[in-house]
């Protein structure tokens, strides 16, 4: 196995240095000419008109990709998006009716939770399209239309490119939906997937800075407590990050949205306390990147440790920060592709410090298949 692990210590590491290309591999043939192309799926464009409502179900990782994406596709879309772990929604009696999509995000096709969600939303008449890696797997045969990843085969249990390859395949079927609803103009189409095409030489750019990250990891091996904070998408980015740590270095890891945090989490920030904080573009709307800096301030003078994911020339965060970790700027929605990454090299090279079996953590499999 040391060959195909690639010269990586880990799979967890070789898929992480990996997702470039599979960024690139999930977008590859699906958009031409400034148009979108998923013929692939077989659903009437019809239908897609119909629908009032997207749910989305999944797990663990997966569900994370599903809050990031919420964001992007109720923005484009206009259609409310709900997301919800699939054990919770499948036996809470949900609102689901014919005009519903139903988007099942698993990187295994095999998760017993999310097929349980896909049967019983099709026993309401949902149409439900699966957003997998394996092909021929349980969930996209039993889904009626299926949107793979093309990212190859996913080894460590810590889930790292499929992650990107579901956010962007989310992201494709996203912006079909508004192509087919006519929700944009077609330039405005072109101009988006033009951007999502930068995205694999920007995911290489922040691969290209691992040597920061892992050596943070180094320092911080005996750490015992992170915290993540988040705003928008960097709030579902910052419970991915959390995620990971928890999964393979075993320490206490919470991800919470920024704005919570004088409503409870800011309880925990004392001297020497570790917080990762995901600064969104100072270029977007809504001053929330001036409403993060001031989150990082507050906690900053309370002691904590403060670990910062920012854009490039974002000199705001500057005085605040103990570290900044950069990422190229690129739009809003775009950024948990980038700002996940000095998470999971994070999470994966303190626990490779710590000695642990990175790829094959305790008590965790790659692919629940019981409920
Ligand atoms: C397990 C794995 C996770 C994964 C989750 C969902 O818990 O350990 O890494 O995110 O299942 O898996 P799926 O195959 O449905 O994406």
């Amino acid at each position: 196995t040391a060959a195909q692990k690639g010269g990586y210590p880990s799979f967890m590491a070789k898929e992480i240095h990996e997702q470039a290309s599979a960024v690139a591999d999930t977008l590859r043939g699906r958009m031409e000419n400034g148009r979108l192309h998923l013929d692939e799926m077989k659903i009437d464009p019809a239908l897609l008109r119909s629908i009032d409502k997207i749910v989305v179900v999944a797990c663990g990782t997966a569900a994370n990709a599903g809050s990031v994406v919420k964001y992007a596709i109720e923005h484009w879309c206009r259609i409310p998006v709900e997301v919800e772990l699939a054990h919770e929604f499948r036996y809470r009696d949900p609102v689901v009716t014919e005009k519903t999509l139903v988007i099942a995000i698993s990187q295994s096709g095999e998760t017993m939770d999310t097929l349980m969600a896909v049967r019983h939303a099709k026993e309401q008449g949902a149409k439900v399209v699966a957003i997998c890696n394996t092909r021929g797997s349980t969930i996209p045969r039993e889904s009626d239309a299926a949107l793979y990843l093309n990212v190859g085969p996913e080894i460590a249990v810590a889930s790292t490119k499929a992650y990107l390859g579901q956010i962007g395949a989310c992201y494709l079927l996203g912006l079909y939906l508004a192509q087919e609803r006519g929700n944009f103009f077609p330039e405005e189409i072109a101009e988006i997937m033009h951007d999502l095409e930068g995205l694999p030489d920007k995911v290489q750019a922040v691969l290209d800075n691992a040597a920061q990250v892992e050596q943070l990891a180094h320092d911080m091996a005996d750490a015992t407590s992170v915290l993540f904070l988040g705003r928008h998408v960097g709030y579902p980015t910052a419970m991915e990050g959390a995620l990971k740590l928890k999964e393979i270095a075993y320490i206490h890891a919470e991800g919470f949205a920024a704005g919570e945090l004088k409503h409870g989490p800011i309880a925990l920030v004392d001297e020497g306390q570790p917080v990762f904080i995901i600064v969104p573009s100072p270029r977007g709307r809504d001053s929330l990147h001036s409403k993060v800096v001031s989150n990082i301030q507050e906690i900053r003078a309370r002691g904590a440790r403060t670990m910062v994911i920012a854009e490039e020339g974002d000199t705001d965060v500057e005085p605040y920060a103990d570290v900044v970790i950069r990422v190229p700027a690129t739009r809003t929605l775009f950024a948990p592709l980038l700002t996940i990454i000095p998470l999971q090299i994070f999470a994966c090279e303190l626990a490779t410090a710590k000695g642990l079996d990175v790829d094959q953590p305790r008590n965790l499999a790659k692919s629940v298949t019981v409920e």
